[in-house]
Order: structure tokens, then sequence, then C-alpha cells
């Protein structure tokens, strides 16, 4: 059984989808923690309604990110977690931390990266007129946004679509392949091997799509 810890800091829709298809399921994979730097997230509630032990930490203005990191290090490394899981975490992380846990921290980013790697993705997609947009699970690195990519979900940009419509259309793919993804690495199917993403030991592309040898 894999020892899973989420951090969050809003809503938490990718959470309730991973308690929904991992942990209150007989998937190998438990989440052992809940972590939010906002009090007030209500994925916080989420993890309760679920009895899963959740843990707060303000960042305070002028403190230290580095000391801040390795103060939710601390805590999370109580759970020995397997996997810790970024969804919608919306803190840049600190190198030490991103070292610590390499090749067993995930993301999801609200775009096809590499594009629009940041923030405001949705409206950045629109004003950029691409015909596709979606979202993207990967390892994550030091450089921002910047880790192998393990599974893509698209959504075809519409005429009509708003930055709240997109991300509508967007957060439903993310449900499917957070859980997706997740699942893969309890069942011991993924992997990140010097800065590559290996699924069912294929090298993946940037797009997450097995390269053919
Ligand atoms: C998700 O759309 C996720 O892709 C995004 O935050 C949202 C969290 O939603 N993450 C980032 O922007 C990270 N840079 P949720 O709290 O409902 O899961």
């Amino acid at each position: 059984m894999k020892s899973i810890v989420v951090l969050i800091s809003g809503g938490g829709t990718n959470l309730q989808a991973v308690i929904d298809e991992i942990h209150n399921t007989d998937e190998p994979g438990q989440i052992s923690a809940v972590i939010s730097n906002k009090a007030d997230a209500y994925g916080l509630q989420r993890a309760q309604q679920a009895d899963i032990a959740t843990h707060v930490f303000t960042f305070q203005k002028g403190g230290s990110r580095e000391a801040f990191d390795r103060e939710i290090m601390n805590q999370i490394d109580e759970y020995k977690p397997d996997l810790v899981v970024l969804a919608g975490y919306m803190r840049i992380l600190s190198p030490e931390f991103v070292n610590h846990y390499m090749g067993r921290m995930i993301n999801i980013h609200p775009s096809l990266l590499p594009e629009f790697k940041g923030l405001h993705t949705h409206q950045r997609a629109l004003d950029a007129k691409v015909p596709y947009h979606g979202a993207s699970v990967h390892f994550v690195t030091p450089e921002l946004d910047d880790g192998p990519v393990i599974i893509q979900g698209k959504v075809p940009v519409e005429a009509s679509d708003t930055a709240e419509s997109l991300q509508k259309k967007v957060h439903v793919q993310e449900h499917v392949i957070y859980p997706t993804a997740i699942k893969w690495f309890c069942h011991d199917r993924l992997c990140m091997l010097d800065g590559k993403a290996y699924l069912d030991n294929k090298e993946l592309d940037s797009a997450g799509n097995p390269i053919s040898t």
C-alpha cells in the first residue's frame, strides 16, 4: 500500500477525485494526510469528511521560503510518503524541497505543457487562439512547471469559450488524468529516471505518450 500526502491551497476538486478514485477504493494507495497553506481551503473539509488527517501551515509575510518549506517537509515525512501529490498547491517550492522529493512528487498544471507555464493559463490560451487546451500531470523538477510529462488531457477551444468555461472543461479532464497517473504510480508502473518519465518501462515523450522504439 502506497502512502500519499496531498498538498492543496484551495477548493480541492482534484483531491476529491483522488479520494473517490483511489483512497475510498481497493487501489493500493491511501492518502495519509492533506496539507494546506491556506486555513480556509475548502479541500480541508473534503479531507476531514473522508477521515484524512489535515495540517495547515501559513506562510508569514517576511519569513523565509526555505524555513517554511522545511517545516512542511518535516510534517510530510512523518507520514513516510511514497508519493507527494500537488493538487492546486499555489506556492513556488524551494530547491531543497523539490530535490528531497525528486521522482516521488507530481503536479497537475492547467495547460498542455510546455505551453502556458505559470498562472492565468485559460485566459492566455484564449488570447493565443490555440485550437486545443488542457491539463498536464508531470513529475516535479526544480524548474517551474517543467518536469517530465506523464499524461495530458485535451479539450477543444470553441469560439464561445471564456476563461471560466475553459476552466470547467479542463477540470473535467484533470479529474480523470490525475487519478490515472496516481494509480500507475501505486501499481509501480510509473517512475522518473534521469529526468525522464517511464510508464511500463517505456519512455514517455513531451506529451506523455510512449516513445516507440
Ligand atoms: C487545478 O486546475 C490545477 O490544475 C491548478 O489549480 C487548480 C486546483 O483546483 N494548479 C495550478 O495552477 C498549479 N500551478 P482544485 O483545488 O479544485 O483541485
